[in-house]
């Protein structure tokens, strides 16, 4: 059987680990080429076997044996790579999110459900083997009817201003990855949302962003959710979910790299959590790649697509304009 054969389109942070995971899980694909604006990055074809290296991304989407694509650019890149992917016929897995726009969103969505091509988003923590399992239990009845969703999300540091400067924001750039969190665990649609922020950081300050946010969630079937986020958690990663529920109460705790602790009369002492997403997610990711590849070897629609993108984003921009404008939105004045 001939193999599936993937391009990726940026190789930064995330571009390196979808790279190193594709060369080293799954023998159904080949990874045709890489493309980076970044010329330095033709070293890391040569260290990983890759022939073909291109500078410029159209030309990756043109080489003919290309049959899939990832796209781990730049967010503001995002909605321009995938719609000249598509129409070229292109199945595409997207890093989150499609785009800092709502409208470029839904151009994509138009053009996707035109050409009929397989499109996931990058949205990698439904795919965590931790919040699978709350999932689960969410379904199996376990905590009766959820009411309260409790979501830590807190960085151990920033990413680069340049990185910052072009994210679109903490709502769009991280809290996004919470949002989509959230609607999965409450299986519904957000009616309202209220949020509020601040910079602690003057580099993120003077580029007009924030760093700690708290955020309000309200969806149509009564749910509660409160999302607080710090992208400078001096502890390192802190990833928790707690579900509360008429029967009981389910969640994630920070995940250790090591389990051993210690107590003595001086105090109790742990292991620091997993340092980041790359470590943190390392499973995540594998699992979400996975999915994509055998949505391309069966035929198969992947379970996280543009509608989700779609709602993530709005959520996001709804939250941003709380929080500009200090007052409660509906979801359905960002439409
Ligand atoms: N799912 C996750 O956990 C996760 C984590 C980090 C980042 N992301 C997302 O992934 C995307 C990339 O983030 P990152 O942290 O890897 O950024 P990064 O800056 O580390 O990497 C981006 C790469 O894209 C390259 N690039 C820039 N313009 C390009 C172009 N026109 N053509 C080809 N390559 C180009 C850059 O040279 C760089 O190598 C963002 O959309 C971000 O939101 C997702």
């Amino acid at each position: 059987m001939k193999k599936i054969c993937v391009g990726i389109i940026g190789v930064g942070r995330i571009g390196k680990i979808h790279l190193n995971n594709l060369s080293n899980h799954f023998k159904s694909i080949e990874i045709g080429a890489i493309s980076d604006i970044d010329e330095k990055k033709e070293k890391l074809c040569k260290d990983y076997g890759i022939n073909k290296f291109y500078k410029s991304y159209k030309n990756l989407v043109l080489d003919k044996a290309i049959d899939a694509i990832l796209i781990c650019s730049p967010t503001n890149l995002h909605s321009e790579q995938i719609i000249f992917s598509a129409k070229h016929g292109k199945d595409i897995f997207c890093e989150k999110p499609v785009d800092l726009s709502l409208e470029k969103t839904k151009k994509v969505l138009k053009i996707i459900n035109k050409t009929k091509i397989k499109f996931m988003i990058g949205f990698n923590r439904r795919f965590d083997p931790d919040f699978m399992q709350v999932k689960k239990m969410i379904c199996s009845g376990k905590i009766g009817k959820v009411q309260i969703i409790k979501i830590t999300s807190r960085d151990p540091n920033p990413p680069s201003i340049n990185y910052i400067k072009n994210s679109g924001g903490l709502f769009i750039d991280m809290t996004i990855h919470d949002f989509d969190m959230a609607c999965n665990m409450a299986n519904d649609k957000v009616r309202e949302i209220y949020s509020t922020g601040n910079a602690r950081n003057k580099k993120i300050n003077q580029v007009g962003d924030i760093d700690t946010a708290l955020t309000t969630l309200k969806f149509e079937n009564g749910i509660i959710c409160a999302i607080d986020n710090s992208r400078k958690s001096a502890y390192g990663y802190d990833q928790r979910i707690e579900i509360f529920g008429s029967k009981g109460m389910c969640g994630i705790t920070k995940k250790n790299d090591k389990t051993t602790f210690l107590i003595n009369g001086k105090g109790i002492k742990t292991p620091f959590p997993k340092d980041f997403f790359i470590t943190r997610y390392k499973q995540a990711y594998i699992n979400e790649i996975k999915e994509f590849i055998n949505c391309l070897i069966n035929n198969d629609i992947p379970s996280v697509g543009i509608k989700n993108a779609i709602m993530s984003i709005r959520i996001a921009l709804a939250a941003k304009l709380s929080y500009t404008e200090n007052r409660k939105v509906e979801l359905r004045e960002i439409s």
